[in-house]
């Protein structure tokens, strides 16, 4: 046994109702380094984590830490031994102050009174988050940070508990280049302190900058480990989707039709002056920083958020949206970017939340035909390649893929003329992404026309006939897609 050796997982196994979810995994964490773990939406990978944190307990199998056995009884438990994750979805206290929320379960207690105490506390939040380049004022409230702030404080919470391993669960997922920079020049420093850090991404770019070893999991299985500078990023995508994917875009060459949606001088809170057009049958790319107003726009045009002046035209007509009912009418369809919060019903089933929006089509009267229902849902799981193990199976229990599918079917039921892609493939894996942009060139070579928001440049690049880029509210550049490359579209996201 190597002595950097901190953990080993052994034969862990665990199902839930339906689904095996882990089916004899192994891990070993060593000291010091990043450990990426790689597969597919639904692979194990948060499950396997889960296990080792003390949230879910395993059927079978042991965890070595340290040279001991363990079994972990909650997560509070974990933490007393040095395990810290920061979760995929991630769950702070809304309510307490960061510091509060650092030194939570961890505070000193006897004789201290509570004021002095509590200066006491909010100078070591401070001090600890200053060790990681944060400036945060400790007495803010969780529900007041950003996404990035609150994984800092996680982190921060991770060290005051003298974490030993920390699991970052996608940590980037929702995270700027900048913010990006941020962590990665953390998690650097954790390592120099010989702290192991578990990192789960899609994101092969960042798996390669900073990850040492790499494991690969399909289907609740282990796949390999392997050095991370022993292999390449195509033998990767080969263990993880367990084939070889020759095309990631498969664009067919489509003459665009007529223009189907234009709007003029659409002004809003976090845009302005915004005009384009969008014709059948093509896909236009919207490319810009985290933050530059792409949500927002494509909010308003939906019905989402206040517009204060400007014109939509859908086919030739004026239109006033003022809600997403409207916006549905006039034939326009949107993913949202945050599919946790607008997307889905998360503690519905997959059934409930594919008809939802097209519960019309299947009501007689008052009543919903129960039968329709289950045909339109079990139609829309085949065509989508949905994972579950039935569709009546609580959302929520899906993997982050599975569920980004299900926003796709709930919003094609209504078969739009007009799609709005937000960042459609967060936090989803390669082969699923696959699928998913060959989903959307085959309904532009249907005649739809499809606007795409994505920070992902290659995303961008691949897929669109056309590219706008938006930077503080406003469109910069429109390029083609030929013309465009990674280079220009980064200098007008910045301009
Ligand atoms: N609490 C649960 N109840 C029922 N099924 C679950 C539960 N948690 C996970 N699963 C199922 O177990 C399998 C593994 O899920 P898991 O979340 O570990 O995947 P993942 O590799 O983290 O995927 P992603 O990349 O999408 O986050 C999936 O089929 C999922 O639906
Ligand atoms: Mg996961």
């Amino acid at each position: 046994m190597s002595s950097t050796l901190l953990l080993r997982a052994e034969n862990i196994s665990k199902s839930f109702p339906g689904v095996k979810a882990l089916d004899n995994v192994q891990l070993n964490i060593e000291k010091g380094k990043v450990h990426a773990l790689m597969g597919e939406n639904g692979a194990g990978k948060s499950t396997l984590m889960k296990i080792l944190i003390g949230m879910y307990s395993a059927d079978s199998g042991r965890i070595i830490y340290k040279g001991h056995p363990v079994s972990f009884r909650s997560v509070h438990d974990a933490l007393k031994s040095g395990f810290s994750m920061i979760h995929q979805e991630l769950l702070p206290f809304p309510e307490l102050s960061v510091a509060e929320n650092i030194f939570m379960g961890n505070e000193p207690v006897g004789a201290i009174p509570g004021w002095i105490y509590r200066k006491r506390r909010d100078k070591n939040a401070q001090l600890l988050l200053e060790q990681l380049g944060m400036n945060l004022n400790v007495t803010r409230r969780m529900k007041t940070l950003s996404i990035a702030e609150i994984q800092m404080v996680e982190i921060a919470k991770a060290l005051s508990n003298r974490a030993e391993i920390i699991i970052m669960d996608e940590p980037t997922s929702a995270l700027s280049d900048r913010e990006v920079n941020l962590l990665f020049k953390i998690i650097d420093d954790l390592k120099q302190r010989g702290i192991a850090i578990v990192y789960i991404s899609h994101k092969m770019d960042e798996i390669f900058r900073i990850a040492d070893t790499i494991t690969v999991m399909r289907d609740g299985r282990y796949i390999a480990t392997h050095p991370a500078n022993a292999i390449n990023r195509n033998d990767l995508i080969t263990m993880i989707v367990g084939r070889e994917l020759t095309t990631i875009f498969e664009k067919k060459d489509i003459v665009p039709g007529d223009i189907v949606l234009s709007v003029k001088g659409l002004t809003g809170e976090k845009f302005k002056d915004i005009d384009f057009s969008v014709r059948s049958g093509e896909i236009l790319g919207v490319a810009g920083l985290m933050g530059a107003g792409r949500t927002e726009i494509a909010n308003a045009i939906f019905g989402l958020g206040r517009i204060y002046k400007g014109t939509i035209v859908v086919k030739g007509k004026s239109v006033f949206i003022r809600s997403p009912r409207d916006a549905i009418q006039y034939g326009i369809g949107l993913i949202t970017e945050d599919r946790k919060n607008t997307g889905l019903v998360l503690s519905s089933s997959v059934k409930h939340n594919i008809t939802l929006a097209a519960l019309k089509s299947c009501c007689n009267g008052p009543f919903i035909n129960k039968q329709k229902e289950s045909n339109l849902a079990d139609e829309q799981i085949q065509r989508f390649g949905i994972k579950t193990p039935f569709a009546g199976q609580v959302v929520n229990f899906l993997s982050g893929g599975n569920q980004q599918k299900i926003v796709l079917a709930k919003v094609l039921l209504n078969d739009p003329d007009i799609i709005i892609l937000d960042e459609p493939t967060r936090g989803i894996d390669i082969g699923a992404k696959t699928e998913i942009y060959r989903l959307i060139n085959a309904l532009a070579a249907k005649g739809k026309a499809i606007i795409m928001i994505s920070s992902e440049l290659p995303e961008i690049l691949g897929m669109s006939d056309r590219i706008l880029v938006v930077h503080d509210g406003r469109i910069k550049a429109e390029l083609t897609g030929t013309e465009a490359t990674q280079e220009m579209i980064m200098q007008y996201a910045m301009m």
